[in-house]
């Protein structure tokens, strides 16, 4: 997993933010909440943004399917 620093005002690193991700933070503003990433100047959002669509896309949600009871 990458460290790669992505705020650098609040020093957040990537791996924080896969982690809030793995325990179910779902949105660039959950990841705001929790770990201040991108509450200062703002820079670093198009990063989060893209760490958390493509944690999104790498780990859908499982879907529920339709329940079928047949007819
Ligand atoms: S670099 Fe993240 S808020 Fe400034």
């Amino acid at each position: 997993m990458s460290k790669r620093l992505v705020c650098l005002c609040n020093l957040v690193d990537e791996n924080e933010i896969v982690s809030y991700l793995k325990k179910g933070a779902n949105s660039t503003k959950d990841i705001q909440r929790l770990t201040r990433a991108g509450t200062s100047c703002g820079r670093c959002l198009p990063l989060i943004d893209e760490i958390v669509l493509s944690f999104k896309k790498e780990r859908p949600k499982v879907q529920q399917t339709k329940l079928d009871f047949g007819s």
